[in-house]
């Protein structure tokens, strides 16, 4: 599809964006086309837009964050929304309360809508069944982060129009990523080729049985993919040692500036971001003329207006 910024007659109706997984490829292009009309006012002088005017937006981290939470907060105020901003360690969440209470306490300040961070997967779901309020996931444990893999495929749209048969790389710690696997569902549902690249210790469980192609050479795959996604090593999720040394992972699963001779010359570097310099990525290559890591996270924020508009209208819908 090409983003043309025309919202076309397709009706949306989810008041909560869990994840990507149950997405139709219709409901993923309007979320695009939305978050196209959206681009714009980010380069007006008056940065603002009236549509959540009067609605309360909760951004609801039970984990650390810096883009995410910012590009929230950020695309929540150019909708003219209020925001209240909740972290674990400064709430009662530090002093015993459950999921449950907290999401309550804030419900019955007549919230509208929770951006949810959590380590657990299926917290933003739970939270979703229990209150009244839109939930969006901002990521769930190794579960999903849906508007992450949104911002990456309307970049990768703004750069290349269309999603069918291309093939993208998403290369390291698999098995601790949501940003992998919403990724994975969003791609694959428009017709992209993904294939996994990662040490078989940082794969995930039954890989066999999820729609991708799954390598352990990234020699052999950089030079025939389109798009090239890095992802940290997770260290802050890593039980043992899935590899034998940090050196070691940087020579066979590192994006280096020798490995990207062997890459087509007009492929896409992305990167979730906070970059582990150095050790998934070199520098030079990181902020280099192929790397779109930066648009990432300019198109996040339009991408992000479009969703909350698009979660409050079908909950305003479904009050009528
Ligand atoms: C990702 C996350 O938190 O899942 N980061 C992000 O949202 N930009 C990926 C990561 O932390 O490595």
């Amino acid at each position: 599809m090409t983003i043309t910024g025309q919202e076309n007659k397709f009706e949306w109706t989810r008041k909560h964006l869990l994840g990507l997984r149950q997405l139709s490829a219709d409901e993923l292009n309007h979320i695009f086309a939305t978050a196209a009309g959206f681009e714009q006012i980010s380069t007006r002088s008056v940065k603002k837009a009236p549509p959540l005017r009067g609605k309360v937006v909760v951004n609801l981290f039970f984990e650390d964050s810096t883009r995410t939470r910012t590009s929230f907060t950020l695309a929540a105020s150019r909708l003219s929304a209020d925001i209240i901003e909740f972290t674990k360690k400064s709430s009662s969440v530090s002093k015993g309360e459950t999921l449950l209470d907290t999401a309550k306490n804030l419900e019955a300040m007549g919230i509208d809508i929770a951006v949810v961070r959590h380590s657990a997967g299926g917290a933003p779901d739970f939270i979703s069944r229990n209150i009244d309020a839109c939930v969006v996931n901002a990521g769930d444990g190794f579960c999903e982060h849906p508007t992450q893999a949104l911002l990456d495929i309307y970049t990768i749209l703004k750069n290349r129009q269309s999603m069918e048969g291309l093939k993208v790389a998403i290369v390291g710690d698999i098995a601790h990523s949501r940003v992998a696997r919403s990724n994975m569902w969003a791609m694959t549902k428009l017709g992209a080729e993904v294939t996994f690249v990662g040490p078989p210790t940082l794969m995930p469980a039954q890989v066999d049985k999820l729609p991708v192609k799954v390598s352990h050479s990234l020699d052999e795959v950089i030079e025939k993919v389109d798009v090239v996604y890095m992802l940290r090593v997770q260290f802050e999720r890593l039980g043992g040692s899935p590899f034998p040394s940090v050196r070691e992972y940087s020579r066979y699963y590192g994006l280096t500036v020798d490995r990207m001779k062997k890459a087509r010359p007009d492929i896409l570097v992305m990167h979730p971001g906070p970059i582990n310099r150095g050790l998934e990525i070199e520098s030079e290559v990181a902020d280099g003329p192929r790397s779109v890591i930066l648009q990432q996270v300019k198109y996040g924020l339009a991408v992000r207006m479009a969703v909350l508009f698009l979660v409050n209208q079908a909950a305003v819908t479904e009050k009528k």
